[in-house]
């Protein structure tokens, strides 16, 4: 068990170093005790405990120093020591003050005063001593005790000998073995602990080793890893290789180290190095690819010659896994042509770019005067080793073939070859024709003759022209108007020739005939016919070919045919004059239902007729009533009507219907109308009326009234309802008979007024419901009264008994509504007689007979 002691808190930095530097001494021991908070038990005489660091005292009995140790190591932890200001201030509120105070866990040991827990001297910072002490070493007061609640000094320490008996003061710790595994060490906190791990190892129970980081093979390497606590944790080890032709650079192992870095880097691999001595050949290039690095591994170089030159040795080098190049740089050798010889008649000369007749060499060849090189003049060495062309001939000039104009004849000498180089040739020209130019030319060394051909040139007249009117038309062999040249005049449409119409151009220059004429053909002057004048245009002359005339007629009349006419080519007219006719109308009529007549200056219904018109009696005239046929044969008006004469239109009266016959158009002139009247309806005035010729009605329209019933009325003991749809009492009205009760219907229960003014059915009867007749009985009187006749409903009848007789039954019977007696007749009795009495059946089934009628009756209502 070990305890820590912390300083006094206002020196917060020193007493934290005291704290570090226990916990890196002890690192070995199983518990720490870092921080002062503590829980005082209340009931610490009786040693209860709780959880985290707990205190404990005891002041029965007091003890001496070791057995007050030895007291707290068998019952709690150990003897308090650890103390920082707020221990000590919670310690002396809380602990009975004790008048021989407490011991505490210092002691001197060899002349120094240690920590009892930790064995580790007490350092100047950590302590606590009262003024003046510790003050009496000599005396072997060795142990220290802590002044609480004193009056003064409070909470101090003063040294003391340790076989003084004084109060014993304890605690326990919290942490035990299992707290923080295997990898940490527990540490007193407030209330608990917490787990201070062995380095390389974190986490609430330490449980967890460090992470270093992933690490990755190199590129074109491996990687191989042994762990310990899991992959890249502590103390994992991690070995790198390189693949062939690659080296490591960088350390190749590398440490997970407890600090959770790796000892180092990770290294690299790079490609092994060629040796730098390779350059181009003379008259060659280099090319190197280079996968990795510049002339290292698996670097390729490629030899090529320049143009003209051929490779000796291998064209292509590597750089080994061995940092060895696989070959040596070739070499370039430039190509060869073959010899080359001078043409006859020529020569050659040839410069050299590398050697001669090699490539680069460059041969030109010429001839003699006349002669002309056949071929290339200049030849090349090719990179090939072929020249540009063959070796080319000296050949003599020529000149262009002459051939010998038109109109001309030629003349050579060719002393070398034909048209070659210095050849002659002289030309002459035929009659009619001047030579123009050199008479001789010769073939010159350039191959041109000295002098272009001369020409043979047609001679000339004066040019012509066309006569007014005319046309020239010319051939001409040998150019215009020029020897031989002939010309034709002829005459435009209407137009005729005068002269010869040929002419022809000599050798002398001269016209064989004169130019020609053109004149106007012409027209015989028109007559004019009657009614008519005449207007002309003459674009050329009077009356002659193009003039055009025109004939206008005066008004009303009309030119028959064309009117206009053009003189010909040939001199006629194109067509004869026409003559002018009167203008023509239509032929007028009369309106229907009038008449007309007229008045014809000229012509029958032609310009100038007039035509006047007038209507019948009964009809009247709409339009105008003359027209007159105009110039244009049209009349000035159009024919008019005759209208019928008008009336009001009539329509028919309420119930009736009217029937009309209409000549000359509805309700006009001569319409006549009659009125019928519908059914239960009759006419009031005059059936027909007509139309007159003024337009008024001959009489007023009739109407129709509804014929009349006499006025009906109940019967005695009836009731009557009726309904009128038009009038009362009136056709088409219908009443209804009902009798009192009591009485029974005799005839039809329903009437109508007809179309004739009469009743359907005559006023039934309300005849009083009969009772059977009764009579006396036997030794009595009947006395009865009849309102509504003999025994019939409300007769009432009384019995009265012979003397020496007695009344049997009741005095009064009355007829009742149904037909029956109220009462059955009395009898009169002997004193002791018995009596009985039967009902009449005949009299019975009248009554039910009479019930039944008035039943079917009201039901077939
Ligand atoms: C404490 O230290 C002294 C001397 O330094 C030593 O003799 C003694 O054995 C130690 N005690 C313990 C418990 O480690
Ligand atoms: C005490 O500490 C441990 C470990 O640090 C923790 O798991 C636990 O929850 C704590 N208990 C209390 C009461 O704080
Ligand atoms: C870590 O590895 C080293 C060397 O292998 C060994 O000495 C040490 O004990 C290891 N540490 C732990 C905590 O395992
Ligand atoms: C090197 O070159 C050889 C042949 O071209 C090829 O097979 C090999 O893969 C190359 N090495 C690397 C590491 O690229
Ligand atoms: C006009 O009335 C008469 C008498 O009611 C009838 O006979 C005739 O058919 C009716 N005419 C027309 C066109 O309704």
């Amino acid at each position: 068990m070990t305890q820590y002691r912390e300083c006094d808190s206002s020196h917060s930095s020193y007493y934290y170093l005291c704290q570090i530097l226990n916990l890196m001494e002890n690192f070995t021991q199983k518990f720490y005790l870092i921080l002062a908070f503590f829980t005082l038990s209340a009931d610490l005489r009786n040693g209860a405990e709780v959880q985290a660091w707990t205190y404990h005292y005891s002041t029965e009995p007091s003890r001496e120093w070791n057995s007050a140790r030895q007291w707290c190591r068998q019952h709690y932890t150990d003897m308090v020591a650890i103390q920082n200001q707020k221990e000590i201030e919670y310690l002396n509120n809380i602990l009975p003050r004790n008048p021989t105070y407490y011991w505490i866990g210092i002691r001197k040991l060899g002349d120094v005063w240690i920590w009892i827990g930790t064995n580790k001297t007490l350092t100047k910072e950590c302590e606590n001593w009262a003024a003046g002490e510790p003050n009496n070493g000599g005396r072997q007061e060795d142990c220290v005790e802590i002044y609480i609640k004193r009056e003064s000094e409070t909470a101090k320490w003063n040294n003391e000998k340790c076989s003084k008996k004084k109060g014993t003061l304890c605690y326990r710790a919290s942490c035990d073995l299992g707290s923080c595994g295997a990898r940490g060490e527990c540490l007193e906190t407030i209330g608990n602990y917490s787990c201070l791990c062995q380095p390389g190892f974190k986490g609430p129970r330490c449980e967890e080793a460090e992470e270093c980081g992933t690490l990755e093979a190199p590129v074109q390497g491996s990687l191989q890893c042994l762990d310990m606590y899991g992959h890249f944790r502590f103390n994992s080890s991690c070995a790198f290789s390189c693949a062939l032709g690659f080296k490591l650079t960088g350390t190749q192992c590398l440490h997970c180290q407890a600090t959770g870095r790796w000892t180092s880097e990770p290294p690299s691999c790079q490609a092994v190095k060629c040796p730098d001595v390779l350059s181009a050949p003379k008259q060659g290039r280099m090319y190197c690819t280079d996968p990795f690095e510049t002339h290292s591994f698996n670097s390729t170089c490629e030899f090529t010659c320049n143009e003209g030159f051929q490779l000796s040795g291998s064209s292509e080098i590597l750089c080994d896994s061995g940092g060895m190049w696989t070959g040596t740089v070739p070499s370039c050798k430039v190509v060869e042509c073959g010899a080359i010889m001078p043409p006859s008649q020529g020569r050659v000369i040839c410069d050299d770019l590398h050697q001669t007749f090699s490539f680069g060499t460059s041969c030109h060849f010429s001839c003699e005067e006349g002669y002309s090189l056949d071929g290339d003049a200049t030849v090349n060495c090719t990179s090939s080793g072929n020249w540009t062309a063959g070796v080319p001939a000296c050949k003599v000039v020529k000149c262009h073939a002459l051939v010998t104009p038109s109109h001309a004849s030629l003349h050579c000498q060719h002393p070398v070859e034909d048209f070659g180089y210095s050849s002659t040739c002289w030309l002459g020209c035929e009659v009619g024709f001047d030579l123009i130019g050199q008479n001789s030319t010769y073939c010159t060394s350039l191959g041109s003759w000295s002098h272009n051909l001369p020409v043979c040139k047609a001679r000339q007249c004066k040019i012509l022209t066309a006569p007014p009117h005319g046309i020239l038309t010319c051939s001409h062999p040998h150019g215009e108007f020029s020897f031989n040249s002939s010309c034709d005049v002829s005459c435009e449409e209407g137009f005729l020739i005068n002269g010869t119409s040929t002419t022809r151009c000599n050798s002398m220059e001269t016209w064989t005939e004169t130019t020609a004429h053109c004149q106007v053909v012409k027209c015989d002057v028109p007559s004019i016919p009657h009614h008519a004048s005449l207007h002309c245009q003459h674009p050329i002359e009077e009356f002659s070919y193009s003039s055009t005339c025109w004939l206008e007629c005066d008004d009303g009349f009309m030119p028959k045919g064309a009117n206009s006419t053009q003189c010909t080519a040939e001199g006629s007219w194109s067509h004869s004059l026409p003559l002018c006719e009167v203008v023509k109308c239509p032929v007028a009529g009369a309106p229907s239902h009038g008449s007309m007549h007229c008045q014809h200056p000229i012509e029958e219904f032609s310009y100038s007729s007039s035509c006047w018109m007038e209507c019948e009696e009964g009809f009247i005239l709409r339009g105008a009533n003359s027209t007159q046929c105009t110039a244009e044969g049209t009349w000035s008006h159009t024919t008019p009507l005759c209208e019928a004469q008008r009336c009001a239109s009539l329509s028919a009266p309420p119930h009736g219907n009217l029937t009309c016959s209409h000549p000359h158009g509805e309700f006009s002139f001569n319409s006549s109308c009659d009125v019928n009247c519908d059914e239960g309806f009759q006419l009031n005035g005059m059936a027909t009326t007509r139309c007159s010729s003024l337009g008024k009605w001959t009489e007023t329209t009739a109407d129709c009234q509804v014929v009349k019933c006499p006025v009906a009325g109940a019967p005695s003991h009836g009731s009557m309802h009726c309904q009128h749809p038009i009038e009362e009492f009136s056709y088409s009205s219908s009443c209804w008979i009902e009798c009192e009760e009591g009485f029974i219907l005799r005839g039809a229960n329903s009437t109508q007024c007809t179309a004739e003014g009469t009743w359907s059915h005559s006023t039934p009867l309300c005849e009083a419901q009969p009772c059977a007749s009764l009579s006396a009985p036997p030794h009595g009187n009947l006395t009865c009264s009849h309102p509504h006749g003999e025994f019939s409903f409300n007769s009432s009848c009384d019995v009265s008994c012979d003397e020496g007789f007695q009344l049997n039954g009741m005095v009064t019977t009355r007829c009742s509504s149904l037909g029956k007696w109220t009462e059955t007749t009395a009898h009169c009795q002997g004193d002791s007689l018995p009596y009985t009495t039967t009902a009449s059946p005949l009299l019975t089934s009248y009554v039910t007979y009479n019930h039944l009628y008035i039943q079917l009756k009201k039901n077939t209502a």
